[in-house]
């Protein structure tokens, strides 16, 4: 008898407005991103004991026994998570091979992704599968072991697969966009762990709470217009929030030269609007182009962007 493999995938992800302000309870917008992706391919291990768990991960070296590796190691850390969610302690015996296409450290939500990955997949295969959301805490479990707190907009978004309009602690909110939203997205080269700008953002608002606030609410307004305007399709005001959100980004240092530059160089090139997305200090920025997205990309790369990516949102 063949067993057949589980397989779970899971998209990319970009912030379009309302990153870090959402960790402290401000709404905050994300998309799902196609074109990248990662997955998790579930297969039997023959002649092992149960609970015997093998991961390969070969992007990032690792293929080992599970119990080989650190609890903490993000991969373990999801399948303990799926497993408890599953209510299982002694799974059949299979391997679990993991592979993305999604940048790490670079504000696409790679890890999350992973993590969501693993959930369907490993679920799945073992006959179970998870409802999305337990598959989207599973996200989060692992997610609050790296990033110290996250708001959760990351495994909120990859795990729905659709746009999200996001608050913190509250019931998932998804919305229709007016109109297609033609994406350029742009990496810096510069990898930018979103702990260390979320910690950073932590210990600023510590020092200076009601400066910190008052920018967090700002950023808060800017979200709640934007989707209105999502809504109605307006994209001369969508990128017009976009740039506002930047300048209010860059209050809560979380820009950097490499990233203020390559905004400039999108608006330059006709850009509707542009800004940082995700984390910051380094990563991704996103730039809503007025027409052919090439012409945009072009421009970017010029400007020193190390990949640049073309997404429609609809
Ligand atoms: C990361 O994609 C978005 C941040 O707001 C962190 C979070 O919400 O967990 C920077």
């Amino acid at each position: 008898m063949s067993m057949p493999a589980g397989t779970g995938a899971a998209p990319g992800k970009v912030i379009l407005f309302g990153e870090h302000a959402a960790v402290y309870g401000q709404p905050a917008i994300a998309v799902p991103v196609q074109q990248v992706a990662a997955r998790a391919l579930v297969r039997p291990l023959f002649n092992a004991p149960s609970g015997r768990i093998r991961i390969q991960a070969p992007e990032v070296g690792v293929d080992t026994e599970l119990d080989q590796l650190d609890g903490q190691h993000p991969l373990a850390a999801a399948v303990r998570f799926t497993l408890e969610a599953m209510g299982v302690q002694h799974p059949l015996a299979v391997t679990i091979k993991v592979s993305s296409t999604i940048p790490v450290a670079a504000g696409l939500g790679s890890g999350a992704a992973v993590s969501v990955a693993i959930a369907r997949g490993l679920s799945g295969f073992l006959g179970h599968p998870l409802a999305d959301e337990q598959v989207s805490a599973v996200a989060f479990e692992v997610e609050k072991i790296h990033h110290g707190t996250p708001s959760g907009i990351d495994n909120t978004v990859i795990t729905y697969n659709q746009p999200v309009y996001f608050i913190k602690g509250q019931p998932l909110q998804t919305f229709r966009l007016g109109a297609p939203l033609n994406l350029v997205i742009a990496d810096t080269g510069v990898p930018s762990p979103t702990k260390i700008t979320v910690g950073d953002v932590r210990a600023a608002w510590q020092a200076e709470p009601a400066r910190y606030e008052t920018l967090f609410a700002e950023i808060g307004e800017i979200t709640k217009a934007a989707r209105r305007a999502l809504e109605q399709g307006d994209m001369g005001t969508v990128g017009e929030l976009m740039n506002q959100n930047h300048a209010l980004l860059q209050q809560l240092n979380v820009s950097s030269p490499e990233l203020d530059a390559l905004v400039a160089a999108a608006r330059g090139a006709g850009a509707l609007g542009a800004k940082l997305s995700g984390g910051g200090r380094g990563g991704n920025l996103i730039a809503l182009a007025a027409g052919d997205p090439a012409a945009l990309q072009t421009a970017l790369q010029a400007a020193g962007a190390s990949a640049t990516l073309h997404t429609v949102v609809a």
